[in-house]
């Protein structure tokens, strides 16, 4: 657990291992189905993370049935098992309780030969870094929450929620990534920073190849800004030595909800990654000084 990886590995002692790992959360969008297929994506992407494929996962369900109709937890079930299935991802059993805000996720088990694994140390200097999705889910989340999210906008960042990380992790080890992380509750910065202190390594990011979801700097300028991305940006202050400005900064700090892989990779290795991983972008590069330098 020190290196902050994504999951756990237990070897089994054939070559192989298993990836454990579990992840929870509260609504983040109004559709129960939606909410649950982008929970399951979510869940599944630190096995991706990692290098493994996924094989089975338990449902966790907290649900306040005396305020919400347990039909809309049959929806969120079902959205989750649709991406379940899409993952080729058995769902063995689960739990279900009665609390007082809806809660909902998996713990995942996949399975990685012990070769493969993709942990967040091994990066090196010279390596670039690449990012599989676009980021400013936090913003538009909490947009969403507040009513103030253009639909199309909501409708984009759902979709970005609920793809799968699979193609992106499957392509890590043969295009020989060395390191890689899924964003998520730290965001951009915060997941790269764990990134670099497992490898001894700095990054410089050039914050115009970011992509971000059309609508995200302009929900920022309304004000809309999550409290955990304000813990994120905080804690980074010390890391991060240079950034063009406070609202790129708001918006690489910002914590997202089933982002994309983050990884390093070679050069002679990122033109076949970027070429398998549909909307993958080169976004900086890793250099000697530990820290992070935002261009
Ligand atoms: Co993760
Ligand atoms: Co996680």
């Amino acid at each position: 657990m020190g290196a902050a990886d994504d999951a756990g590995a237990f070897a089994l002692g054939d070559g192989r291992a298993l990836i454990q790992t579990v992840d929870i959360f509260t609504p983040v969008v109004d559709s129960p189905a939606d909410w649950g297929r982008i929970a399951a994506a979510n869940a599944l992407s630190d096995v991706y993370a990692m290098g493994g494929k996924p094989l089975t996962a338990l449902q966790y369900l907290a649900w306040p049935r005396d305020v919400l109709r347990f039909e809309l937890a049959a929806e969120v079930i079902a959205g989750g098992m649709d991406v379940m299935a899409s993952a080729s991802c058995t769902v063995v059993g689960g739990h279900s309780i009665d609390g007082p805000e809806p809660t909902f996720g998996f713990a995942v088990t996949g399975v990685v030969d012990v070769g493969d694994i993709v942990t967040n140390a091994g990066a090196s200097v010279g390596e670039l870094l690449v990012l599989t999705k676009p980021i400013g889910l936090g913003i538009i989340t909490t947009g969403i929450k507040n009513g103030t999210c253009p639909e199309p906008v909501a409708d984009e960042a759902v979709s970005v929620m609920t793809s799968l990380n699979d193609v992106a992790g499957a392509s890590l080890r043969p295009n020989r990534a060395s390191a890689a992380t899924d964003v998520t509750g730290f965001g951009l910065l915060g997941h790269l920073r764990e990134m670099l202190i497992a490898s001894g390594v700095g990054a410089q990011v050039d914050y115009a190849k970011v992509p971000v979801i059309e609508g995200t700097v302009e929900l920022l300028e309304a004000g809309m800004y999550p409290g955990g991305s304000k813990r994120n940006l905080a804690s980074l202050r010390d890391f991060v030595g240079a950034a063009p400005g406070e609202s790129e900064l708001r918006i690489l700090a910002d914590a997202q909800t089933s982002g994309g892989l983050l990884a390093a990779l070679p050069k002679d290795g990122v033109e076949g990654y970027l070429r398998t991983v549909p909307g993958s972008t080169v976004i900086g590069r890793l250099v000697p000084q530990l820290g992070i330098e935002v261009l």
